[in-house]
């Protein structure tokens, strides 16, 4: 089984992949997705969003890290894809399934389930650009308002040239709405001939397993649960108890230092409360600090709660 730390745009950036590929359990991870319109990026683009480039494409813990383009055209696609390979990316993911705003007419993501024969004609552009060696992925939706589509996108995607597929198994429509269809995985299985990664609502070991046997895949990928258990990975694998919450508050600790250390002083509140906002829904302690954080601006004093929370989690344990 490999496991799959999902892309996830304003939360999963590189601290949080180095976090929790240290933590352990993950083999592959997918970037924030790079918006491709009418040019070929500059290297800088790719490079802020994953600066693991720089260190041959993988996470401190030697995880490799994808990353992943989201646009309409082919041809701008396939040149940056080039590009993305080029700078040391593991392989080329393509995103079919984010809800994301059309800007200036330049759309992409889940609006593309539409147009089957735009996905085709993006597959196929993007993988006969990138050499062969690596892979060419792509991560759908089961469609946009409905599961219409579901089997012939996938074929067109897989007659295109993708080397593997990841779905998140709901449509455009149903949004984050659980549940996740993992039966809808195995229809999508049985028309194309190569792998696919069952993707949505794993927040459990229990799901994991309910989910490879009603995808019949044996991949899987995590998003959202994999940021509410920071150890859901490696509990999937071995079993154990989730992380308990003076590690998790370490955790929070060190990457509130990266955070700041990287120059991104402004970002960090909203990060730190995005992350909170999904470890609340596994540790009750998260919730009660959360209500306390939320209301704060000032980086150090978020700095200073977590600090407190952690004496007193080291004192109380
Ligand atoms: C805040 C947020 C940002 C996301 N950003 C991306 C993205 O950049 N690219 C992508 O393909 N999917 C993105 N997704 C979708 C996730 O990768 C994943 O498919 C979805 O969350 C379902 O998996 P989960 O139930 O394990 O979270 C995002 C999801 C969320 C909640």
């Amino acid at each position: 089984m490999r496991i799959i730390l999902a892309p996830m745009e304003g939360v999963v950036d590189h601290l949080m992949r180095d976090m929790l590929t240290q933590v352990g359990g993950f083999d592959l991870c997918i970037t924030e997705f790079v918006r491709v319109v009418d040019q070929l990026l500059p290297r800088r683009v790719f490079t802020r969003l994953c600066p693991e480039l720089k260190q041959g494409g993988k996470t401190p813990a030697g995880v490799p890290v994808r990353v992943q383009l989201l646009g309409q055209e082919p041809d701008w696609l396939a040149e940056n894809a080039v590009r993305a390979v080029e700078l040391g990316s593991p392989g080329v993911d393509l995103n079919f399934g984010c809800p994301a705003k059309t800007v200036n007419k330049s759309k992409g993501g889940a609006v593309l389930l539409k147009e089957t024969d735009t996905l085709y004609r993006i597959m196929h552009k993007v993988r006969s650009a990138v050499p062969a060696q690596f892979p060419v992925t792509a991560k759908m939706r089961l469609g946009f308002d409905d599961t219409s589509l579901a089997l012939d996108n996938a074929r067109a995607l897989y007659e295109g040239g993708a080397t593997e597929l990841a779905i998140h198994a709901r449509t455009k429509a149903d949004g984050y709405r659980p549940p996740a269809y993992w039966p809808w995985i195995a229809k999508v299985r049985a028309v194309v001939p190569i792998n696919v990664v069952a993707n949505g609502e794993i927040w459990q070991p229990a799901d994991a397993v309910l989910c490879r046997e009603q995808s019949g895949s044996h991949d899987i990928m995590l998003g959202r649960g994999a940021l509410a258990q920071p150890n859901l990975a490696l509990r999937i694998r071995d079993g154990g108890e989730p992380l308990p919450w003076p590690l998790v508050l370490s955790l929070l600790m060190r990457y509130s230092e990266y955070e700041i250390a990287g120059d991104k002083g402004l970002y960090y509140s909203n990060r730190i409360k995005q992350w909170f906002s999904y470890l609340r829904l596994q540790y009750p302690q998260a919730e009660q600090l959360f209500q306390q954080l939320r209301l704060l601006r000032k980086s150090a004093d978020i700095v200073l709660l977590l600090k407190q929370q952690l004496h007193q989690a080291e004192r109380a344990g």
